[in-house]
């Protein structure tokens, strides 16, 4: 027997390991100033690809004001208790009505936080009797919801359309013998490789066997279809998604998150989410700022041009030079390199102390252990000076860890670059 807490000490996880030179620098940096491309890190301003603010509405005149008015007009703590409750107002119900309309599906119901969201949708609609199918690289919001079920869950290979239909032969019989239904889970666009979740493969396995589908298109909300409407109407499927979901933390760039799909499913979402009836409503700010958001999402498609500029741009720059950017049909461009934790941290720390340029980098276990993926976020905000600038720092890394120089530094000489 141990005492728990000594186990924690003694066990850091995958990425507490790090954190004696980490933190504060890799990890948990504070970047500071307005939301943008340039921002202050370290004391020093730098050019940031890390913030998933596609749009640039973080900073937009429009939206600072908008907000900056709702905390006058309504504090923080405006409306008190869940929805149901107490926690109502006409300003929930009006962007709930615009988020369906915008889906063209024909309801949609607010949610505190994506990630909560997610879990109890997928906890609210399954019982033990139905199997959930879920793509392999599911983000964790979707694993997490996936660990509550009581039934069965088969997980398919990412994207892997044949997989999918291997586990929906699966499912199918074993919902014939327990009476259940089946649930498939995907994503519209993959966060880390950007890789657009194939719902037009998968709608096409709805010919052939029953079940509803789920998709979460936090990354395609905004930024792909021709509308914004996401990657469903990208796909032309937007029709066969049975529930809809996106966060507000990405383009619209605040918090909240929403669900869409049929009224009397949504309904029944309402009077069943555990997270939303036992938690206090979104802040009255935050959904009078989401309002102002979506209208400028609408009504300003100059914005999503100007972030495809941006990501064409990087993406095509990226390619012509010879970098691996692996199958990102999105904005999200990884650029994937090969090479050890190491290197990965002496990569970052030479892009942000000699270039200036600030990029979160992914390590083993999000992605394989010989691999060093930087992880690119395009946004409208960008200009195409920012693109030339990393194109050139991104050609001067690669020299340098082909040449074997980052290999030859320690991991622990890293300590404290701060
Ligand atoms: C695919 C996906 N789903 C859900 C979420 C969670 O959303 P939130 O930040 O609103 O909790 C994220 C990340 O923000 C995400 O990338």
């Amino acid at each position: 027997m141990v005492d728990l807490f000594d186990k924690l000490k003694m066990e850091a996880g995958p990425l507490a390991k790090y954190s004696h030179f980490a933190d504060g620098y890799f990890t948990f940096p504070k970047l500071e100033g307005d939301i943008g491309p340039h921002m202050k890190f370290n004391g020093r301003m730098v050019l940031n690809w890390s913030l998933n603010n596609y749009l640039g509405l973080a900073n937009h005149p429009e939206v600072r004001r908008v907000d900056a008015e709702a905390a006058a007009q309504y504090g923080l703590g405006s409306p008190m208790g869940a929805r149901m409750m107490s926690g109502n107002s006409v300003h929930h119900v009006e962007l709930e009505r615009q988020l369906a309309e915008f889906e063209k599906k024909e309801d949609a119901m607010l949610l505190n936080y994506g990630y909560q969201g997610v879990v109890s949708i997928i906890d609210a609609i399954v019982d033990r009797k139905d199997v959930i199918v879920y793509d392999a690289e599911s983000h964790a919001c979707i694993i997490d919801g996936v660990r509550l079920h009581m039934g069965k869950r088969f997980v398919f290979g990412h994207n892997d359309m044949e997989s999918l239909e291997k586990q929906l032969q699966r499912a199918t019989k074993l919902v014939e013998e327990t009476g259940g239904g089946i649930l498939v889970i995907t994503e519209g666009v993959f966060g880390m490789s950007g890789r657009q979740g194939d719902l037009k493969g998968v709608v096409a396995l709805k010919e052939k066997y029953k079940f509803r589908l789920f998709v979460d298109d936090a990354h395609g909300f905004g930024t792909m279809g021709a509308t914004g409407a996401g990657t469903g109407e990208e796909q032309g499927v937007q029709d066969k998604i049975d529930l809809y979901f996106s966060t507000f933390a990405k383009a619209m760039a605040s918090i909240g998150a929403f669900v869409a799909g049929d009224k009397r499913i949504i309904n029944y979402l309402r009077y069943t989410m555990r997270s939303q009836i036992y938690a206090k409503s979104l802040p009255m700010p935050l959904v009078v700022g989401a309002i102002k958001r979506l209208e400028l999402l609408r009504t300003k498609p100059e914005l999503k041009e100007k972030l495809w500029t941006i990501v064409r741009a990087m993406q095509s720059g990226l390619v012509d030079q010879g970098f691996n950017i692996g199958l990102t049909t999105s904005p999200v461009t990884p650029i994937l390199f090969k090479g050890g934790v190491a290197e990965a941290a002496h990569m970052a720390l030479d892009l942000r102390e000699n270039f200036n340029i600030f990029c979160s980098v992914v390590i083993y276990p999000v992605v394989p252990k010989d691999v060093i993926m930087f992880r690119i976020i395009p946004t409208a905000a960008h200009t195409l000076e920012d693109v030339e600038r990393t194109l050139k720092a991104f050609s001067a890394l690669k020299e340098k860890l082909d040449s074997g120089y980052y290999k030859s530094l320690e991991l622990e000489a890293l300590a404290k670059p701060v």
